[in-house]
């Protein structure tokens, strides 16, 4: 049977600061997710990591359905009048349109979708991350589709030794979308060229070379390039199919070990370790530390089985250990340096102010010795 996986999240408010929605919002989005899609889904789930919400659904409609589209737009309008009613930080947030127009993509909410042809058995998984923002999945992806150290099914399995076929996103562009298509592994060096500058260029899919099957969808939404200035950050969601054709669940899981470095920690404006954690776990150190969750699951006519969570295994409590240290660390040097973003991706604007402020206070020495000029 042919499915649409859809995924849509958005911040639309939370207990606390940016830490976690409410229960009760959370129950009144899969109310009316469950409500409104009696017609058109097959299942549905709701679940959140830190303060955003994501929706997953399964269809026969396609990717960019309008149908499916309003319905998590209506669901986070009717979760955004429970964070009102509770007072909750930020309610709405993510929502920066008054009203639908067709497709949530451009108005705030992060989307992955993907259509396939279901296997017989067909695992996936979604990981959702908050505290940061898409190109947070660079490394990841490439280390699990393109790198045989960490994927030993690129040498192992004759089907992915062909290899990947990676659309990279300039997140950059504004207007129509500016994508390129690159192969791995004869692209590998460009690939790399391009991934280690995330805030720029973004996996927005891949596919297997071999059966031309999708295997990754991700959200590729840059909130700043919506609203115009930074509104919050572009937590990502991405769906990854798994086995087969496909790099083994561990294969992809291998990567987020390493707790690497990625933009958006303490508003939105610091780098900080991705901190893998369990499913609907809300955020605490330093508004961070940016985190990642993982529900795997099996689908079968479009119905889902229940998420089993990737990272509560005893293994990640050690690498959360060790992430904890990376953030301790980076923190211990405060603004300085690599610790804070760089001007153009702060999510506070306010600091520009200050330094135009003290422009013409900056005077061009003259030649010979000078007297100070301000009485201190
Ligand atoms: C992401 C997130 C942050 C905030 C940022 C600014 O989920 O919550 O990126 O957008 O911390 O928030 P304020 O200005 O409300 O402190
Ligand atoms: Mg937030
Ligand atoms: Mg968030």
């Amino acid at each position: 049977m042919e499915i649409t996986l859809s995924v849509l999240k958005a911040d639309i408010g939370s207990i606390g600061g940016h830490i976690q929605p409410s229960r009760a919002l959370a129950d009144k989005v899969l109310e009316v997710v469950q409500h409104k899609g009696r017609k058109h889904l097959l299942d549905s789930r709701v679940s959140w990591t830190g303060d955003d919400i994501a929706i997953l659904m399964t269809h026969q409609q396609g990717p960019g359905a309008a149908v499916i589209h309003e319905m998590a737009w209506e669901a986070f309008l009717a979760g955004t009048e429970v964070a009102k009613l509770q007072g909750l930080y930020g309610a709405g947030q993510d929502l920066l349109s008054d009203a639908f127009s067709g497709n949530v993509r451009g108005m705030g909410p992060g989307v992955a979708e993907m259509r396939f042809q279901e296997r017989d058995a067909e695992p996936f998984v979604l990981f959702a991350a908050d505290k940061t923002d898409p190109g947070a999945f660079n490394l990841p992806l490439y280390r699990a589709f393109a790198d045989p150290m960490n994927t030993p099914g690129l040498l192992l399995s004759p089907s992915l030794t062909e290899g990947f076929h990676f659309v990279i996103m300039d997140v950059a562009h504004t207007g129509r979308d500016r994508v390129i298509e690159l192969q791995a592994p004869e692209d590998l060096h460009r690939i790399a060229a391009l991934l280690r500058d995330p805030e720029r260029y973004v996996v927005e899919s891949i596919w297997s070379r071999h059966s031309g099957d999708q295997a990754v969808a991700a959200s590729t939404s840059r909130l700043h390039n919506i609203a115009g200035k930074y509104t919050g950050k572009d937590d990502p969601v991405m769906l990854v199919r798994v086995q087969k054709d496909f790099p083994a669940t561990g294969e992809i899981l291998a990567p987020f070990s390493t707790g690497h470095f990625v933009a958006g920690g303490m508003r939105g404006s610091h780098n900080m370790p991705l901190m893998p954690v369990p499913l609907n776990a809300g955020t605490s150190y330093f508004d961070g530390p940016p985190i990642v969750t993982g529900a795997a699951f099996c689908v079968h006519d479009g119905k889902l089985t229940d998420p089993v969570d990737v990272f509560a295994h005893p293994f990640w409590d050690r690498i959360r250990d060790q992430v904890a240290d990376k953030a301790v660390d980076m923190r211990r040097q405060g603004f300085f340096g690599a610790a804070m973003l760089p001007m153009d991706e702060l999510e506070y604007t306010g600091i520009t102010t200050t330094l135009d402020g003290l422009d013409d206070r900056f005077h061009v020495r003259p030649d010979g010795p000078e007297p100070l000029r301000q009485a201190f």
